[in-house]
C-alpha cells in the first residue's frame, strides 16, 4: 500500500511551516520542510565561500553535504555534524537558498533526499514544488498563499519578537524579490499543482487554515 502524502506549496511567509508541522503532528505523519534542505545548502555555500551562481561548484557542495534532521517540535538541523539551526531562519540564508534552488542540477541532486521522507504512516511535505515535481502522485495537494504585504508583516513580527532588528520596507522588498526568483525560474518554479486546493491565508488565522486543510483531506 502506498504511503499517503499531503503537499503544501506556496510562497515564503504564507504559513506553510506552522500549518504543515501542526497537521503532521495531528495525523502522526512525518514532516518534510524542503526549504530547510535548500537553506542548508545556502549555508554550506556561504561557509565555503562558494560562488552561488557557479552551478558546478554548488552541485559539488550539494553532493558532499551531510544533513541530519531532528523534526521535533522545533526543527533542528546539523550540517556536516555542526548544528546550523540558528542560521536557518535568517533572510540572508533564505535568499542564498533561493539562488542555489534555481540551479536545475542542484534540484536533481536533492530530489532523493526529499523523497526519503515518505515514510509510514504518511507525509506532509512543504515547499515550492512538492505537488508538481517531488510528489506528483500525492493524494492531496494544497497551494497556500497570502498577500506579499501580509507575509512581510508576519515576518517582521516574528523577527521583532525574537529581538532581531527589522525593517518592514526592506523585508517586503526581499519577499517580493524571492517570490519573483521562485516563480520565474525555469526548473520547478513555484506554481499551483493541478487539482490543488487554493487557500489565501491573508485574512485567516493559523487554526482556521489548519481546519480548512483537515476538512479537505478527510
Ligand atoms: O520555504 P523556505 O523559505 O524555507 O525556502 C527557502 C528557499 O528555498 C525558497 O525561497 C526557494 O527558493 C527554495 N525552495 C525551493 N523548493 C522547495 C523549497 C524551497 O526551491 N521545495
Amino acid at each position: 500500500m502506498s504511503i499517503p502524502v499531503l503537499t503544501i506549496d506556496g510562497p515564503s511567509g504564507a504559513g506553510k511551516g506552522t500549518v504543515s508541522r501542526a497537521i503532521a503532528k495531528q495525523l502522526g505523519w512525518n514532516y518534510l520542510d524542503s526549504g530547510s534542505i535548500y537553506r542548508s545548502l545556502g549555508i554550506a555555500c556561504l561557509q565555503s565561500q562558494t560562488d552561488l551562481t557557479n552551478a558546478q561548484a554548488v552541485v559539488e557542495v550539494a553532493k558532499a553535504m551531510i544533513l541530519e534532521f531532528d523534526c521535533g517540535d522545533e526543527l533542528k538541523v546539523k550540517l556536516n555534524n555542526v548544528d546550523i539551526t540558528a542560521q536557518l531562519g535568517t533572510e540572508a540564508t533564505g535568499s542564498a537558498a533561493s539562488v542555489v534552488a534555481a540551479i536545475s542540477d542542484v534540484r536533481a541532486v536533492l530530489l532523493q533526499k526529499q523523497k526519503d521522507f515518505q515514510q509510514p504512516q504518511g507525509l506532509v511535505a512543504d515547499g515550492r514544488d512538492m505537488g508538481t515535481v517531488v510528489f506528483p502522485n500525492a493524494e492531496r495537494k494544497v497551494y497556500l498563499t497570502a498577500s506579499a504585504k501580509e507575509r512581510a508583516k508576519r515576518r517582521y513580527k516574528q523577527l521583532i519578537e525574537k529581538g532581531i532588528d527589522a525593517n518592514l520596507a526592506q523585508i517586503t522588498d526581499e519577499i517580493q524579490a524571492r517570490d519573483k526568483r521562485d516563480m520565474e525560474r525555469e526548473t520547478a518554479p513555484l506554481a499551483q499543482a493541478d487539482n490543488a486546493l487554493y487557500l489565501d491565508s491573508s485574512d485567516l488565522s493559523i487554526p482556521q487554515v489548519i481546519d480548512e486543510i483537515l476538512d479537505f483531506i478527510r
